[in-house]
């Protein structure tokens, strides 16, 4: 067995489950906790993207990111039941990575957008879609002036941030399948990878 996952990817990963998990159970229950979660989110997205430029071999992004035709390639094989098996990430996974970062910064920062109206104010005027988002936020001003989200829920950015959050959720649940699908392929326990570190090293037709 040799060490692949350094402990800041693997407490980066558990924490980002346990972070999302909250935020996603905690929206339009409780409020605070939602806001803490989300915000837990988006500090270990970025501290991930620092980490895959500084990190361990297996940490870069350098290591494990592919262009298009190696992942379509890779996927190719997959339908085949022939694709390599990788020590790093394969580019399958990748890929799903960086959709999974994407899609979760996108969640946090809208709905740092939605926690206060002047932010939303500031969104740059341009495409005709915003002061349709604007222009109503200060139509709905309660007697001291504030706008409360609460009571909106057909706000465009509301919307945006709960689709944002669902297309995660469904994100994850491809994440979870690949994860099981190359564990059974491979014959070796990913998720327990995730969790001490180590996985077997590899074989002359591996790629690590
Ligand atoms: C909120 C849910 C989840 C998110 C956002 C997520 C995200 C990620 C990310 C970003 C990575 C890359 C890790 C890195 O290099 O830093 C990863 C890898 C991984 N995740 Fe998840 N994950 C989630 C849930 C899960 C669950 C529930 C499992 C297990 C059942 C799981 C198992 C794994 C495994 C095994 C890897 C390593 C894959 C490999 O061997 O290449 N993940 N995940
Ligand atoms: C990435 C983590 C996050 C996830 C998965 C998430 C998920 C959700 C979901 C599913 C909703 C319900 C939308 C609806 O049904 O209308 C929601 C609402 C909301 N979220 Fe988030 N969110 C995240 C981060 C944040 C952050 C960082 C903030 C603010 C600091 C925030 C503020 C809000 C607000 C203000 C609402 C509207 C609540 C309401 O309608 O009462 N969210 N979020």
């Amino acid at each position: 067995m040799i060490r692949v996952w350094d402990p800041l990817v693997r407490v980066f990963h558990w924490g980002l489950v346990a972070a999302f998990a909250m935020a996603y159970l905690t929206a339009e229950e409780l409020d605070s906790v939602h806001e803490i979660a989300g915000y837990a989110v988006a500090g270990l997205v970025a501290f991930r993207l620092v980490w895959g430029l500084v990190g361990s071999r297996y940490a870069r992004f350098a290591q494990f990111l592919k262009g298009p035709g190696a992942t379509l390639a890779y996927l190719g094989d997959m339908t085949r039941g022939r694709e390599r098996r990788y020590l790093g990430h394969n580019p399958a996974g990748a890929a799903m990575i960086v959709a999974l970062m994407v899609t979760l910064s996108g969640t946090a920062f809208t709905g740092w957008l939605l926690e206060d109206e002047t932010r939303l104010a500031m969104l740059p005027a341009g495409p005709a879609i915003v002061p349709a988002i604007v222009a109503p936020a200060w139509a709905d001003d309660d007697r001291y002036g504030r706008r409360d989200y609460r009571e909106r829920g057909d706000d465009a950015v509301e919307e945006l941030h709960e689709v944002l959050a669902n297309l995660t959720l469904l994100l994850v649940a491809l994440h979870v399948g690949g994860v099981a699908l190359a564990s059974v392929r491979h014959r070796e326990n990913l998720v327990r990878a995730m969790i001490t570190g180590q996985k077997r090293a590899p074989g002359p037709d591996d790629i690590a």
